[in-house]
């Protein structure tokens, strides 16, 4: 089991990304009835959406071990190497940024995805010769927040690829009310719509957001989340009517008024609000993008009219 006691333990439990769910469901009551280990699965997605909670479901569907690691983590071959001999047959070993992985560690994973097996250099100068180590037959589970970022070797190894997508409003409120239960949180059914509606999607950040606005409600109210509660609460913490944060705004903002709505480059946008490009695209843009905010053209990133509009500017003659 992984830490969080609000992850789904079963794909029963797990709401929202119904595609994945139900080809899942087939894959693994398939393997079970070969009695076989399931074929290698990759998942992608922007983060917070339960790339790590399906690993966990994997492994629990089929009755096996699961084995945490990610692609920064692992340094040196014999890393991987000592990580995959220790594993039982049929276990799940789940690689988190597992496009982080450097060319001689992914290396060791080419043999062992498609024979069950690594090759080992042992001896030096003439006598070094490499021998054959078979491994339990083990089920690989990747994830990474773009699927482009991984190399072809790698990604083709992968029998199963699921995209994962931002959760609508409906979904992020039924996760709120089924977390609300386990933590024993007071809530309406309008206070859980509103805290899903502004968490951008994400079932992270809607669970972060319910143990926010749970102190709110416990301090200045009753401990019951309401829709006024959860008005006030969220309000506090800056996230604004369609999730929007400081970073979200002061993004689009200097890209209306420090840019002038012209299109601008990641490089330029990130030296300009201080932050990280790669974060930009993997965390921030994803949402932005999906709701219309901004767009990808082939001279940058531009503001739409929706954004003017949501930050009630005034907008410029070509939107
Ligand atoms: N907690 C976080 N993500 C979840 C999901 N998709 N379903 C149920 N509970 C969750």
């Amino acid at each position: 089991k992984i830490e969080n006691h609000l992850r789904p333990q079963m794909l029963s439990d797990y709401i929202g990304q119904e595609k994945v769910k139900e080809n899942l469901k087939i894959f693994i009551e398939a393997a079970k009835s070969r009695g076989e280990s399931l074929d290698h699965v990759l998942f992608y997605g922007p983060p917070g959406l339960g790339k790590t909670t399906l690993a966990g479901i994997v492994a629990n569907e089929m009755g096996v071990h699961l084995k945490v690691t990610s692609g920064p983590a692992i340094e040196k071959p014999g890393e991987i190497a000592a990580i995959l001999n220790n594993l039982q047959e049929g276990d799940v070993l789940f690689i988190d940024e597992i496009h982080r992985l450097n060319r001689q560690v992914e290396e060791v994973l080419y043999p062992a995805m498609e024979d069950y097996a690594i090759d080992i250099l042992v001896g030096k100068g003439q006598a070094a010769r490499s021998i054959r180590l078979e491994l339990p037959r083990f089920t690989l589970v990747g994830a990474t927040t773009r699927a482009g970022m991984l190399t072809a070797p790698l990604r083709d190894r992968f029998g199963v690829v699921n995209r994962l997508n931002f959760y609508n409003s409906e979904e992020l409120q039924t996760i709120i009310e089924r977390s609300a239960e386990v933590l024993e949180i007071g809530i309406d059914p309008e206070g859980a719509l509103e805290i899903a509606r502004r968490s951008r999607g994400t079932p992270r950040l809607a669970n972060r957001l319910l143990k926010r606005v749970r102190d709110f409600a416990q301090v200045k109210y009753d401990g019951q989340i309401t829709l006024e509660i959860a008005r006030d609460a969220l309000n506090h913490l800056e996230v604004d009517t369609i999730g929007l944060d400081q970073t979200d705004r002061n993004l689009l903002k200097t890209m209306m008024e420090t840019f002038e709505g012209r299109p601008v480059g990641l490089d330029t946008l990130a030296a300009a609000i201080g932050e990280d490009s790669g974060t930009i695209e993997d965390v921030y843009e994803p949402y932005l993008i999906q709701n219309g905010l901004i767009q990808r053209t082939p001279r940058g990133r531009v503001v739409t009219r929706s954004a003017y509009e949501h930050f009630h500017l005034p907008i410029p003659e070509d939107r």
